[in-house]
């Protein structure tokens, strides 16, 4: 898209929560950016309005087909002062596979990074100061065509909003408990599993509103075949060190490939540790409990970045991982991510880029 971006600026400013006033994903800055598509013409208009609601058809296909997609990444204000989108390229890599398998159009991956950078430096003062915060950025693509019968839409709204968030964990990192779960499943080979795709997450309310009754944090479900291999946790990717092998399921279809994931796994193979993505049956991880060489367990995914596991629930057996503590690999990870996240560390990746 060439056209450049208009913008409307809000005639009154809200007010920044304090840093430690901050939760997740309930506060929205002053501004939001959008861009429209239509069959013919693509997409067009690129603009940064006031913060609002969208005026929307009743008929229009997101609201009843669920045909959308979208993302969630990070800005940083690191020790230096200086604000950092923590690999933004590989989210909108992601939100284009998403895209396409939603028959949604993809968006030119530099107009979708300028959009960010643009609505994010004009947003600038709402990335919080203390570590652990951080600005959320959503990106997210919806249907809006009016028109009722099943197929791709021919008109689309492509928008980012910004909400400053808070330390995931204020008290520092607390191992979880998760509930492994085999009567539900999140997705199956060939399914939409590796979409960020709205209907994932409503399918997967029910199973972590059974698990939170019963006490558990999280989901980690099964492969929807077998119902034998680890997949995921409802909103993070899953690791598990047996003995000296840090295992994590491999990217069939079914799962989302985290950005995280993908961080973790590369500073492991930095480190020289002997990592494998490959399928790993719950049967394993309960034996592997049995004979002690269950070490570590954690989950990775943007919100937390890196969230011990410290009990695995299985048909009723309970597997308490690590003393319930955080295990030396999970917080070396941790440190390393959030190091480059705030500028505390070197990015040897180059996985930052800056806000002007
Ligand atoms: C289903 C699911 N799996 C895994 C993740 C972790 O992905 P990432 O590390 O890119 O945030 C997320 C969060 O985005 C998720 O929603």
């Amino acid at each position: 898209m060439a056209e450049p971006i208009r913008i409307t600026k809000a005639l009154a400013r809200k007010s920044c929560p304090k840093d430690a006033d901050l939760g997740f994903g309930t506060v929205f800055t002053d501004h939001m950016f959008l861009a429209s598509f239509q069959e013919g013409k693509g997409w067009y208009d690129p603009r940064i309005e006031p913060y609002a609601p969208i005026p929307m058809d009743p008929a229009a296909a997101v609201l009843h087909y669920a045909q959308t997609v979208f993302e969630g990444l990070k800005a940083f204000r690191g020790v230096d002062g200086k604000v950092r989108l923590f690999r933004p390229q590989t989210h909108i890599e992601r939100l284009n596979n998403s895209a396409r398998r939603l028959c949604i159009p993809p968006l030119d991956p530099d107009f979708a990074l300028h959009s960010i950078l643009t609505l994010v430096e004009l947003e600038k003062e709402w990335v919080p100061r203390t570590i652990g915060t951080s600005l959320y950025v959503r990106p997210i693509i919806i249907a809006t065509e009016p028109f009722l019968g099943v197929r791709p839409a021919k008109s689309y709204l492509y928008y980012v909003i910004l909400s400053p968030v808070g330390a995931y964990y204020p008290e520092g990192i607390n191992p979880v408990k998760i509930l492994v779960v085999d009567e539900y499943v999140r997705a199956v080979p060939g399914g939409v599993g590796a979409a960020k795709t709205a209907g994932n997450y409503a399918a997967s309310l029910y199973a972590s509103e059974e698990a939170k009754h019963a006490g558990y944090t999280q989901v980690l479900y099964l492969d929807g075949v077998h119902r034998k291999y680890l997949e995921e946790v409802g909103t993070m990717n899953i690791m598990v060190k047996i003995g000296d092998e840090i295992v994590t399921p491999p990217l069939t279809g079914a799962i989302l490939a985290g950005v995280t994931r993908d961080s973790a796994l590369t500073l492991m193979r930095d480190w020289g540790l002997k990592v494998s993505e490959r399928q790993v049956g719950i049967d394993e991880v309960v034996s592997a409990h049995k004979t002690g060489q269950l070490m570590e367990v954690w989950g990775t995914g943007t919100a937390a970045v890196i969230s011990p596991v410290g009990e695995l629930s299985y048909k009723g057996e309970q597997m308490v991982i690590n003393n319930r503590e955080i295990g030396p690999l999970t917080q070396k990870l941790y440190d390393a991510i959030v190091g480059v996240q705030y500028a505390t560390a070197p990015d040897p990746h180059g996985w930052t880029v800056e806000v002007q």
